[in-house]
Formats: C-alpha cells, sequence, structure tokens
C-alpha cells in the first residue's frame, strides 16, 4: 500500500523550530518511524515536504495518478488558509488524513478552522510526532 505523507510550510524546520509545541523529532526522524511502521503494515511511505502550496496541491494530485492507498497531510499553517488544498482533496477519491503535532484547537483561535479538516476523511491532532504513526496506523485499516 502506497501511503504519501505531504508535510507543509515550515515542517522542513521540526526538531529546532519551537520545540516546545511541536518536539524535539525532526521530519527525518518522522519518515524512519514510519518507514519502520510501515514495514509492519505493508506500506510504503512517500515522504515530502514543501514549503510552497501549489507542490502540495500536484502532490494531491500525484497521489491519486500513482493510486496511492492514502495520503496524511500535514499543510502546516495553509491547514487554515488554504482553499486550494480544500478543492484538491476533494477533487482526488484517495482518501486523505489530516494530521498535526500539536492540537490546533487548543491554540489560538486562527487555528481553530481547518480548510483540510473539512474535505479530509478524518483528522489526528495534539500527540507529536506519534500522530503520523496514529495516522499510518487508520490509513493502513482503510
Ligand atoms: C501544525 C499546526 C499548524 O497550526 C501550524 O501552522 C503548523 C504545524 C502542527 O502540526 O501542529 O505549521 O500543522
Amino acid at each position: 500500500k502506497l501511503v504519501y505523507v505531504l508535510n507543509g510550510p515550515n515542517l522542513n524546520l521540526l526538531g529546532q523550530r519551537e520545540p516546545g509545541i511541536y518536539g524535539a523529532q525532526t521530519l527525518d526522524d518522522i519518515a524512519a518511524m514510519l518507514i519502520e511502521r510501515g514495514g509492519m503494515l505493508d506500506c510504503e511511505i512517500e515522504m515530502r515536504q514543501s514549503n510552497h502550496e501549489g507542490h502540495l496541491v500536484d502532490w494531491l494530485h500525484e497521489a491519486q495518478a500513482e493510486e496511492a492507498h492514502a495520503v496524511l497531510l500535514n499543510a502546516g499553517a495553509y491547514t487554515h488558509t488554504s482553499v486550494a488544498l480544500h478543492d484538491a482533496i476533494r477533487a482526488i477519491t484517495t482518501p486523505v488524513i489530516e494530521v498535526h503535532l500539536s492540537n490546533p484547537h487548543t491554540r489560538e483561535e486562527f487555528r481553530h478552522k481547518s480548510w483540510v479538516g473539512m474535505a479530509a476523511k478524518g483528522t489526528i491532532a495534539g500527540f507529536g510526532a506519534n500522530s503520523y504513526v496514529i495516522a499510518l496506523e487508520a490509513a493502513a485499516a482503510l
């Protein structure tokens, strides 16, 4: 099962970026966790990160074209702003699981609205790097 794991803006700085909120693990650490768990779940991980909204849109289309089993999407701040990502999720039939390290609902008001979540199959948030692993388990079970 091919699973795309798409990461949006500033997530390339994980590990050094506000570690009190986002933890000490880097995106490479998370990729390693996913590859290990993926091995047990018969899932192949395609890990990507971009600071550019359109790249994320293109990769959602690609996931469908490549007949991916599911997409895990941490869109970073685009979660709260991007109608384009909302539309892209709706435009494909591949199930998309919204992922966040932090729980946006416990944070600033501007993080409470999620354009991604309004189109996604479901959301896993608030468990740090483990949010990705839990989301992968959910994806594998789809
Ligand atoms: C985040 C939460 C977003 O509100 C924030 O803009 C991020 C990271 C998370 O994983 O907790 O960049 O998506």
